[in-house]
């Protein structure tokens, strides 16, 4: 069968297989093969560094997350590309399909996609969650649980691994377990980290042994689930929601008590426990930080009470205003209360997107940190950049840089 070689102004895909293709197949007139200098492109002018790398953005995994996790590495991938690093863009729920089985290849898309992209780029977001049991059938097959078989060559031979895969993979830091086993430099949060963002109620108990408020909490375990209900003392309204987790999916607003046992089983469906915490009326505020920086304040607005999945990735369904309309000392409260949630948590170096509430009184309260943001052309994370004057290809350049700086590694900068 014959291979279509790429012209140079494809976009990659996903897989590792946008490269052209070494060995094409038709009869022998392929082309020779390359030396990795050769491949390497030029560093490109909006570049911060004066060499480029070979990156290798880790995206999509066999989890509920899968498509806001690909949005987000097709992006990635093209941003990195477009000031000139050698990008390969890996699925980790599917084996690789490079040209004669050479990791080079995987890199090969490097030098196209001259174009401009816009500041925040354009890629498909899809809103309905994937087939469960297909991609369950593709976990059994992974590599310890998250890796399909023939990735890791290519996750080796870059410098640095940008992972943005999310759900258990990214979020529970089992990617990243995975990449530190196997010596590689990858970008965002350690294990450590996610083991502890990942839990809303170990987080909350950090950020309230630090001084920072947050709504009043209690844990309905999944299998004392009559029990702990009758324990409970916050007055309605509730919010119900997984106690680890994201994506609002399992999350309810519930005034009528007689109600809180279905919205804890609904909470509890994903096999968590169920965490009722004191509604706060007010406006949701999420803010971007990475390692010392912190960003603008953006403001999802939507007619939902909450910021439910439907209004997070169905299209017109929200709209964010960056930065928030917020007054000048509300805006230096959010902004530092931000730091110190990314200081105490740990993260250091890697991204964070703390969300907040802000009562009508002026109460600010914390409600979780995402280590592992959305980076899809509707995300916060690159908006809240964005609205620093922090482009998103420069962004991904950053958090490239401090990842490798992190791992020791001597980063090249631009000379003068
Ligand atoms: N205690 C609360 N009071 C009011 N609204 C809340 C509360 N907790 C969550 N929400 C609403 O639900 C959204 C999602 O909650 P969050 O804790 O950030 O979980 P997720 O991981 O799903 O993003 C928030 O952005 C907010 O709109
Ligand atoms: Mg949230």
């Amino acid at each position: 069968m014959q291979q279509r070689p790429n012209d140079g102004s494809g976009n990659g895909g996903n897989g590792g297989n946008g490269g052209n293709s070494g060995n094409s197949g038709n009869g022998g007139a392929g082309r020779r093969p390359f030396a990795a200098e050769e491949v390497l492109p030029r560093p490109h002018p909006s570049s911060t560094l004066s060499a480029p790398l070979r990156i290798a953005v880790l995206m999509g995994g066999a989890n509920s997350e899968r498509y806001a996790s690909l949005s987000s590495g097709v992006a990635i991938a093209r941003a990195l590309r477009w000031v000139g690093h050698a990008v390969a863009a890996v699925d980790s729920a599917q084996a690789p399909i490079v040209a004669d089985r050479r990791v080079d290849h995987a890199f090969l898309t490097a030098e196209v996609e001259q174009e401009d992209i816009p500041e925040t780029p354009v890629s498909p977001t899809v809103a309905i969650p994937p087939d469960l049991d297909a991609l369950a059938e593709v976990r059994s097959r992974q590599e310890d649980g998250v890796m399909a078989p023939g990735v890791l060559p290519i996750l080796a031979a870059a410098d640095v691994v940008f992972v943005t895969t999310f759900g258990d993979e990214g979020e529970m830091g089992n990617s990243q377990r995975y990449l530190e086993q196997h010596a590689i430099v990858y970008t965002g949060p350690t294990p450590e980290v996610c083991d502890l963002t990942f839990d809303k109620v170990r987080t909350k108990e950090v950020i309230t042994e630090h001084g920072i408020d947050t709504p009043a909490w209690h844990l309905v375990r999944r299998d004392r689930i009559e029990e702990d209900l009758r324990e409970l003392t916050l007055p309605a309204p509730w919010i119900v929601k997984p106690h680890a987790g994201g994506s609002t999916i399992g999350l309810s607003k519930v005034d009528d008590p007689a109600q809180l046992p279905a919205a804890c089983r609904l909470a509890i469906a994903e096999g968590r426990d169920a965490l009722i915490e004191e509604f706060v009326p007010g406006r949701d505020l999420t803010i971007a930080a990475l390692g010392d920086r912190v960003f603008a304040i953006v403001e999802p607005l939507s007619d939902h009470e909450v910021f439910s999945y439907e209004a997070k990735y169905t299209p017109g369904e929200s709209r964010k205003e960056v930065p928030a309309n917020l007054s000048p000392e509300d805006t230096a409260r959010v902004r530092r209360l931000t730091g110190q949630v990314h200081q105490v948590l740990g993260i250091g170096e890697a991204t964070s997107r703390a969300d907040f509430r802000l009562a009508a009184d002026g109460r600010l309260v914390f409600l979780e940190t995402n280590p592992l943001p959305g980076m899809t052309p509707r995300s916060s994370y690159p908006m809240s950049a964005a609205a620093e004057g922090v482009s998103f290809p420069e962004l991904c350049e950053d958090i490239v840089v401090r990842a490798l700086r992190r791992a020791g590694r001597s980063v090249a900068e631009p000379q003068g």
